[in-house]
């Protein structure tokens, strides 16, 4: 669909009506590339929209077009980037791209010296964090914290992970850290184009 137009903002109590159906596009979405990811339930996305965690894109019709939410580990060391799932009517404007973009300002805002990184197996994921800054690393450079590996129990490659004793899957780590002397000045530019 061109040409539509939509707000993207942090998520509120208004939104977590859609909670239900972002987590059943996430899924379809998911089986229709045949690739592995963690499931969420309404809860979680709940949760992350009330813990002012999350980012949406609502059209001017109010339905929802997109989705992505952080969350921080070990003592705000990492922030993870996740669930970020764009509404297959809205696909290939740049919608995943501003919200990306938002997600890091949020990132930044709540989680100022953390590594921010990703899981992914999406090319499109990857070009757009690869524009921002992101590098690829090896899975001993993002957090180890036990409780975020514990969302992959539910993707298909689970058992690969754990034959490979969490150092490596399917998915490519993307990792954003702000206090590199490179990313450093990408930082301050985005916070400015975000303001
Ligand atoms: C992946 C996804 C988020 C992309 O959303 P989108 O709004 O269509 O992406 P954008 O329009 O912002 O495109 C960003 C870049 O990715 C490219 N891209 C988009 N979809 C692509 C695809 N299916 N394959 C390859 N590249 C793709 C675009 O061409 C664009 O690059 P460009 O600016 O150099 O042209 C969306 O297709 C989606 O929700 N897919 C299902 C869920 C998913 O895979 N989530 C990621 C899990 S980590």
């Amino acid at each position: 669909m061109n040409g539509f137009s939509y707000e993207i903002m942090k998520a509120n109590a208004c939104h977590t009506k859609f909670a239900e159906q972002i987590c059943k596009e996430i899924e379809s979405s998911a089986k229709q590339r045949g690739s592995g990811i963690s499931k969420r339930t309404p809860e979680l996305i709940i949760q992350k929209i009330l813990e002012d965690k999350a980012v949406i894109a609502i059209t001017d019709m109010g339905e929802w077009a997109g989705f992505c939410y952080i969350e921080s580990w070990e003592n705000d060391q990492f922030v993870s980037n996740s669930g970020l799932i764009i509404a297959p009517q809205f696909r290939k404007n740049g919608l995943a791209r501003k919200i990306k973009a938002e997600i890091f300002n949020l990132s930044s805002l709540k989680f100022p010296n953390a590594k921010v990184f990703g899981l992914t197996t999406s090319s499109a994921v990857m070009k757009i964090n690869s524009n921002m800054g992101y590098e690829p690393v090896i899975y001993s450079e993002i957090t180890q914290d036990d409780k975020f590996w514990e969302g992959c129990k539910s993707c298909i490659n689970w058992e690969i992970l754990q034959s490979k004793n969490r150092k490596n899957c399917l998915c490519t780590a993307l990792l954003f850290d702000p206090l590199s002397e490179v990313n450093e000045n990408n930082n301050s530019k985005l916070i400015s184009l975000m303001a």
